[in-house]
């Protein structure tokens, strides 16, 4: 078992990682069912597999799981959801001092969290995250949110969690595509600041795709580790560092808006191809030795993920592909700020990157 804090002064809180956690749940939760309850949002898929055990875990506990199935999927995290799932807690009669529940993935995790921003003005939420991409990113450091017809993520807030429950075991039931799609927001750990860890990844990644369980800890242990210290350091992604967690996001931005942020190219794919990208086009800059993009390229390659413009499955002109860049929300003061890197583990936040470069870039990539 190995818990983790993200230092938030007030608004700190552990995470624990434990295989096996799940059925373990009512002991680590009982300290927030404050009023002998706890409201769990999930969705029909992970219900199914996982909830039962859940209830399993909570029988003869004296705490009631008051239980929402929401349906699978990033359409759940819209506007009319959100007021569904309000609507509910509401109906229940949820106070202030009560707790939600998020029982799934980073769709789960984030409606959950952005309800319980608003509802009652705010109660709690803890996170159980049963994907991998939600156990190692979006279960930590608070960011919640909804879509809007605008784009993906466009309303919500920072809202810490008070606790994360981590169980790798969960993992084994995961879909392969979802396992390396997750595996891609592991992999940015080490290309941020951790050169030793991405050299972990190039001689793990086979046993963690053969679901080690070992291997499954320890990578979402370190990534828990260097997501924990950034969010600690910049919550609210004020200073830049936090920004850095942004690695591939503004390349794998035009990806996934181009696919339409559709089942042809989920988050964590576009992601490795964006992180292949930013190293390519550190390359162009002089930032950093072509042999170390390579590297990044093989490895994602190795593991069967996108590493380029057209293992993504996308073949769209430089300026369109930079048209939508400029959507995301991650332009600040008209301009768009991208990660590039000096090298494996020296990734920076770069101001002033000239657009028609990146266009030129883009329409000479393969
Ligand atoms: N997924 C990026 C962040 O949490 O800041």
């Amino acid at each position: 078992m190995t818990q983790i804090t993200v230092e938030l002064g007030e608004h700190s809180y552990p995470i624990l990682v434990q295989p096996g956690a799940l059925e373990q749940a009512a002991t680590h939760l009982k300290a927030f069912a404050s009023n002998q309850r706890l409201f769990v949002l999930t969705d029909e898929h992970v219900g199914s597999a996982l909830l039962p055990r859940l209830r399993q875990a909570f029988a003869g506990s004296g705490i009631e799981l008051v239980v929402n199935r929401l349906p699978a999927g990033e359409t759940s995290k819209s506007w009319q959801q959100l007021e569904l799932v309000t609507d509910w807690l509401l109906g229940q009669g949820v106070e202030r001092s009560d707790t939600l529940v998020a029982l799934g993935g980073g769709v789960i995790g984030d409606l959950t969290g952005f309800a319980a921003a608003i509802v009652k003005r705010g109660c709690g939420f803890v996170q159980i995250p049963t994907s991998l991409l939600a156990q190692v990113d979006s279960s930590v450091g608070g960011k919640t949110a909804i879509n809007s017809s605008v784009g993906k993520n466009l309303i919500g807030s920072f809202n810490q969690p008070r606790f994360v429950l981590i169980d790798p075991l969960v993992l084994n039931s995961l879909p392969d595509r979802e396992l390396r799609a997750g595996y891609a927001e592991v992999v940015k750990y080490g290309l941020i600041n951790d050169a030793s860890f991405f050299r972990w990844c190039e001689a793990n990644s086979e046993q963690l795709f053969n679901r080690d369980p070992d291997a499954l800890s320890e990578a979402i242990i370190h990534s828990v580790r260097a997501k924990a210290l950034i969010v600690g350091e910049d919550e609210k992604e004020l200073s830049g560092r936090r920004a850095l967690l942004n690695l591939g996001h503004t390349f794998g931005h035009a990806l996934e808006a181009e696919t339409g942020f559709s089942d042809r190219l989920v988050h964590g794919e576009a992601v490795a191809a964006g992180m292949a990208l930013a190293f390519g086009y550190s390359v162009r800059r002089g930032h950093c030795d072509a042999a170390a993009a390579e590297r990044v390229t093989a490895h994602l390659k190795s593991v069967d993920l996108p590493y380029n413009l057209s293992s993504a499955s996308v073949r769209a002109s430089g300026q369109r592909l930079v048209d939508h860049m400029m959507h995301d929300k991650k332009m600040s003061g008209g301009s768009l700020p991208f990660l590039l890197a000096n090298g494996i583990g020296q990734s920076f936040l770069a101001k002033d990157v000239d657009l028609d470069d990146v266009v030129a870039f883009l329409d000479e990539s393969d």
